[in-house]
């Protein structure tokens, strides 16, 4: 079975190709951040418009790099949510349209579980069940796995997403948008030792996130000791040392409460190199192991795609007859893969 898998949830067009027996063979990406960046983030209306402009040459695109002819192609997987709801219908309406013109199926793919099922396009992809720390702009998860579709949620945020705080944390210091690799990048040059920020809800018991005092404490740092480069190059630290430390705090708790040893990272701040550092020395401290996509898979891909659409297609394909997105939708409600 060879699945094309489309993703237009946010602002990156991806597409790709997983075959059963080649794995994946082909991937593109097209980035809007040239396009967002003079409005300071994403413009939904500006997002759709350009996925139009850019699946259908990156379909082509896949399919010569995969050598693929249409007749090869047995299934179409689209993000059908969470996202935009206007960039999502671009992707599900191309999808089910070849969908119907090439008499195959397709299925209708959960952005997080696609970024979840990442590190399974490595070559040493993790068994189940396992822990998966899922952090991206959107959502912040704690995810316990036990096989695809099954999944119970641990803990989450209860304000702004991981990624959202270093993109407003970001932005307040002046560093544009997209925030996140900027901030990680500043926070190089940063002083570990100047300033201590708190690191929320780790005192009282629970799995749950918040992040939005982060970004007031860094505002107030700012507006209290702010003016040179190196007062905001040791905010960024103090921001992310306290980010990634909340995180390793929850998932050590969450190890011990579920009892499993190996952890996944995926979403686009498992990007972040400290994280990934600080990460992997937990794991190894717990006996387990930490399991990562390659890094241009942190992000929003449409490999992550084709490949969830390739485990959901035997059993959704069929089924899926009209097409639906949905701006919210919970990764717990999934049906479990039975085949
Ligand atoms: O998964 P993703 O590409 O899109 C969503 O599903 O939201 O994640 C994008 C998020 C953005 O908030 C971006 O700033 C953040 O991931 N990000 C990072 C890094 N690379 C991307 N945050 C911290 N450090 C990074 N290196
Ligand atoms: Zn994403």
């Amino acid at each position: 079975m060879r699945v094309l898998g489309i993703e237009t949830s946010c602002d990156e067009t991806g597409l790709g190709i997983y075959d059963t027996n080649q794995g994946l063979m082909a991937h593109a990406l097209f980035s809007q951040v040239k396009i967002h960046q003079q409005y300071g983030g994403v413009v939904p209306e500006l997002a759709s418009r350009d996925h139009v402009r850019r699946i259908l040459p990156l379909v082509k695109k896949i399919m010569i790099e995969s050598d693929s002819k249409a007749r090869d192609i047995s299934g179409i997987a689209y993000t059908a949510g969470p996202g935009l709801i206007g960039a999502l219908l671009v992707g599900a309406a191309v999808g089910s349209s070849l969908a119907m013109s090439w008499d195959i199926p397709s299925v209708g793919v959960h952005h997080m579980e696609g970024h979840l099922l990442a590190p399974m396009l490595e070559e040493e992809p993790p068994d189940f069940p396992f822990l998966a720390l899922l952090v991206s702009g959107g959502h912040t998860l704690l995810v316990a796995v036990q096989g695809v579709g099954r999944y119970q949620i641990l803990g989450e945020s209860i304000d702004d997403a991981a990624g959202e705080a270093f993109d407003k944390t970001a932005k307040m210091l002046g560093l544009g948008y997209p925030g996140g690799p900027k901030l990680a990048k500043l926070a190089e040059q940063g002083d570990t030792t100047r300033f201590r920020f708190p690191r929320p809800m780790t005192l009282r018991p629970g799995l749950d996130f918040s992040f939005s005092g982060l970004k007031t404490f860094a505002r107030t740092t700012w507006a209290k000791y702010g003016a040179d480069e190196q007062t905001k190059a040791d905010i960024a630290r103090a921001f992310e040392d306290a980010v990634v430390d909340t995180m390793a705090i929850k998932c050590k708790r969450a190890m011990k409460q579920s009892g499993l040893k190996h952890l996944v990272i995926a979403g686009g701040v498992s990007a972040n190199h400290a994280l990934r550092v600080r990460l992997q020395t937990l794991v190894e401290q717990e006996g387990g192991r930490l399991f990562c996509p390659r890094l241009e898979f942190c992000t929003d891909n449409g490999a992550m795609i084709a490949y969830a659409g390739w485990c959901r297609m035997h059993d959704e394909g069929k089924k899926n007859t009209a097409f639906a997105v949905k701006a919210r939708w919970s990764i717990e409600s999934l049906q479990p893969v039975t085949s």
